[in-house]
């Protein structure tokens, strides 16, 4: 199959490296001075200085800023004009002082590509016009139109452009489940009816379909690690819907291929999944370097169940940002509590900002994670310094 091959091809493209560091790579001349962000330390579990903090959906519309460019773009065309999705990507992070970027771009994007239409409505979500609901709509999803895509790649060029080093970089793309309920579906769902159907009753399809998502996928990846994308932060959203059974039979074989392929072009990979405490053992097994967690399950728990081979990001309830200031900070200082100060920890929250959301306590997050220093001795930390 078409699809295997390609796969095959990115994962022995020379140059393709098992260690982080791809930036570097293709700028040979600034190879002696790189020195990795602590975002991309923490993604390896190196020690750094202090924990790295990074918002999910940091750029979006509870920023007045991404407001005032929305009333003239369209989601989709903020997306595909390089200079406005780089513009939004670095507003948003120099006003929050992060220490990584993610580009600003959407799941989606990919299924264009594929022959299927997608739109954003207002207040609804996206919608995809002609849902997958036969092996034969597999069948004509294409896999051949990726370069499509690279106006992504040149929006991080830009971003890359403007921090160098100085912060992470973090490409993104959809994980094959999130994405195929999204073309089955049609649009966003509650139970999944016509996804999890499709899986039980339509095996072979379904595993072309996934098969087909991570072939785009990893070369969708790739062109953003070439661009500059020093991680990839792989969304499965919607994995939670699933149980352990059904996503280590349907899901993880792809998933896990993914991963690794993206691994091979050189970059640590983030797997993130939102009601995910039952299916952590299973998400491990993808061998993602760095697994994110929701804030339904105590981090410590977590990293147990995980073990320490792996890093975690995470865990603030994005809605604990509307909290007065001490009861946010008390959150805040828990999860690093929990962390105990281990190298491979990154400070986030546990699914997207949401509108509505105060920029001033995203900021104060920055400031309470930065603040922070773990109880000597004990690694359960005890609270801030200016306590
Ligand atoms: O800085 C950032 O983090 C923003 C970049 C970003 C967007 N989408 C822009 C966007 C990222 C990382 C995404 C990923 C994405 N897109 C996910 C996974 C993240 C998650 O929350 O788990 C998903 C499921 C999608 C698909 C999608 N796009 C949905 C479900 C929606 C509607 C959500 C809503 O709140 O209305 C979108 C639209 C979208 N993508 C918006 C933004 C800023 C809001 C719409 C707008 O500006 O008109």
């Amino acid at each position: 199959m078409a699809d295997k091959s390609l796969l095959q091809d990115v994962a022995s493209r020379p140059g393709s490296q098992s260690a982080a560091g791809a930036r570097h790579d293709s700028q040979p001349s600034g190879n002696a001075q790189y020195q990795a962000s602590r975002f991309v330390r923490a993604c390896l579990r190196q020690p750094v200085d202090r924990t790295p903090v990074w918002f999910l959906r940091q750029a979006g519309r509870y920023m007045q800023e991404y407001q005032a460019i929305r009333r003239h773009h369209s989601l989709l065309e903020i997306c595909k004009n390089p200079d406005l999705a780089a513009e939004v990507t670095i507003t948003a992070a120099e006003k929050l002082d992060v220490d990584a970027a993610i580009i600003f771009a959407d799941l989606l994007l990919p299924l264009e590509g594929m022959g299927l239409s997608i739109e954003f409505q207002a207040g609804e979500g996206p919608a995809i016009h002609q849902p997958v609901r036969t092996a034969g709509d597999v069948d004509r999803l294409r896999t051949d139109r990726v370069a499509e895509l690279g106006y992504v790649a040149e929006a991080i060029g830009k971003v890359v452009r403007h921090f160098s080093t100085r912060i992470g970089i973090i490409g993104f793309c959809g994980a094959p489940f999130t994405l195929a309920s999204y073309i089955i579906e049609g649009g966003g769902s509650r139970n999944y009816v016509y996804t999890k159907s499709f899986m039980y009753r339509e095996p072979a399809a379904w595993r072309m379909l996934l098969e087909k998502l991570a072939a785009v996928l990893v070369e969708f990846a790739a062109q953003q690690v070439e661009a500059g994308a020093d991680a990839i932060q792989i969304f499965d959203s919607w994995a939670g819907a699933l149980s352990p059974e059904d996503y280590r039979e349907f899901v993880l074989p792809a998933t896990k291929l993914l991963v690794r392929q993206v691994q091979a072009l050189g970059v640590p990979v983030i797997y993130f999944g939102v009601d995910t405490a039952t299916l952590l053992p299973a998400m491990r097994e993808t061998g993602a370097d760095v697994i994110g967690l929701d804030w339904r399950i105590p981090l410590d728990q977590a990293w147990a169940v995980l073990g320490t081979a792996c890093a975690v990001q995470g865990n603030l309830d994005p809605i604990a940002l509307f909290a007065p200031e001490e009861l946010l900070r008390r959150r805040v200082h828990q999860i690093l509590a929990e962390a105990g100060g281990r190298p491979g920890h990154i400070f986030n929250v546990g699914h997207g900002i949401v509108p509505g959301t105060p920029v001033e306590n995203v900021r104060r997050v920055v400031e309470f994670v930065r603040e922070y220093r773990q109880a000597p001795e004990t690694g359960s930390g005890r609270g801030p310094s200016r306590a």
